[in-house]
């Protein structure tokens, strides 16, 4: 399959990492992942965050709501808490038992709604501990947060001042890299040595395999190409590229689709976050068609990530077909708009 086919047909993929808010626009935006996705882990940074195994009981509840309004039936959402310095190792251990598959790691000020994020993480030991001992895994913001260390060089810093040594005080704990964006990361997933059972893995966005920094200033400034991580120069998108076509089963899914109102995004300080989910299968096939290796693209996006988390691969099927679709300039979100990746553009891969 290493050619161009006109269509794929692949086991149906799921998303390991969203963002669906809460509220009015959830519904606007779950369509979309569950038109493509068989399941999604849902970000808890919601505000207040979601960092309880009650409050996130109480979110499913009310997903589970906005996809029957849908009439979606065959959509599972994978819920995750948000890890704080105050995160108990009782609710690890509760967490565990209600079916919670992860605590998310945001460095606090990393990103959007972040604010009660780890101060430092030494303040987490106690959950950390816990979650190792459980199996809970640990899915990580990796950026450090100081103002003096440049944008640019944040992910890469964080693997030197966080992430090898938590990985030395706590080897069997698992941890899903989030949302790589360098070079450095790519390969210090595909390289790291992690006992028998793989404890180490990494999701990719579509942004970040399709565009580089560029794309930010593209002949003036492009709001809607802002996310966090900060796209990268194009060596590491290479790198990601590479790791993400090579058959590793280190690195899966997660678009990392983050909707923001059009408004929010296009003012004097807009929010970090692009809105991948309108067509996201379509990107990622383009990426890895771009590279010739379509054949790698349902390991990455349907079995790797169900194999990392213990969960069962889906079994249901689903298609892609070469068939130009233009993405609309702007789709609703509640009763504001949103601006797609890719808006007013065509795109080769679409959805039988
Ligand atoms: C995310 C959001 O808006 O929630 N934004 C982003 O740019 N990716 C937060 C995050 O995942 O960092
Ligand atoms: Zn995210």
């Amino acid at each position: 399959m290493s050619t161009s086919p006109s269509k794929i047909q692949l086991i149906q993929p799921d998303d390991w990492h969203l963002h669906i808010r809460d509220g009015e626009v959830m519904k606007d935006v779950l369509a979309d992942t569950a038109r493509q996705f068989a399941r999604a882990i849902i970000m808890p940074n919601l505000k207040p965050p979601v960092t309880t195994v009650d409050l996130a009981s109480a979110y499913r509840t009310r997903i589970e709501a906005s996809l029957q309004s849908l009439g979606v039936h065959s959509f599972t959402p994978l819920m995750t808490l948000y890890l704080t310095d105050n995160t108990s190792a009782d609710e690890v251990r509760k967490a565990k038992a209600a079916g919670i598959v992860g605590f998310k790691l945001y460095p606090a000020g990393a990103t959007t709604n972040s604010d009660a994020g780890v101060s430092d993480i030494q303040r987490c030991y106690v959950a950390l501990e816990a979650m190792q001992a459980v199996g809970m895994p640990l899915l990580v913001h990796g950026e450090v947060t100081s103002a003096e260390i440049d944008i640019f060089d944040r992910e890469a810093v964080f693997i030197d001042q966080v992430l090898e040594p938590l990985r030395k005080d706590f080897p069997e704990l698992k941890i899903v890299f989030e949302h790589i964006t360098t070079k450095q990361a790519a390969h210090y997933v595909r390289d790291a040595q992690t006992g028998e059972k793989n404890t180490l893995a990494a999701t990719i966005t579509p942004q970040h395999l399709l565009m580089n920094r560029n794309a930010i200033f593209a002949g003036g400034i492009r709001p809607h190409n802002y996310c966090l991580p900060v796209l990268k120069r194009e060596e590491h998108r290479i790198a990601l590229l590479e790791v993400a076509t090579s058959g590793s089963p280190r690195f899966f899914l997660g678009t990392d689709s983050a909707p923001h109102a059009k408004g929010a995004k296009e003012t004097s300080c807009g929010c970090a976050g692009c809105y991948s989910a309108f067509n996201a299968l379509g990107l990622y096939a383009e990426a890895f068609e771009g590279v010739g290796k379509l054949d790698k693209l349902e390991g990455f996006a349907s079995f790797f990530g169900p194999d990392f988390y213990s969960l069962p691969r889906n079994s249901k099927t689903i298609t892609l077909v070469k068939q130009a679709q233009s993405i609309p300039a702007e789709l609703p979100l509640g009763d504001a708009t949103i601006v797609p990746l890719r808006a007013g553009e065509t795109i080769a891969w679409s959805l039988a």
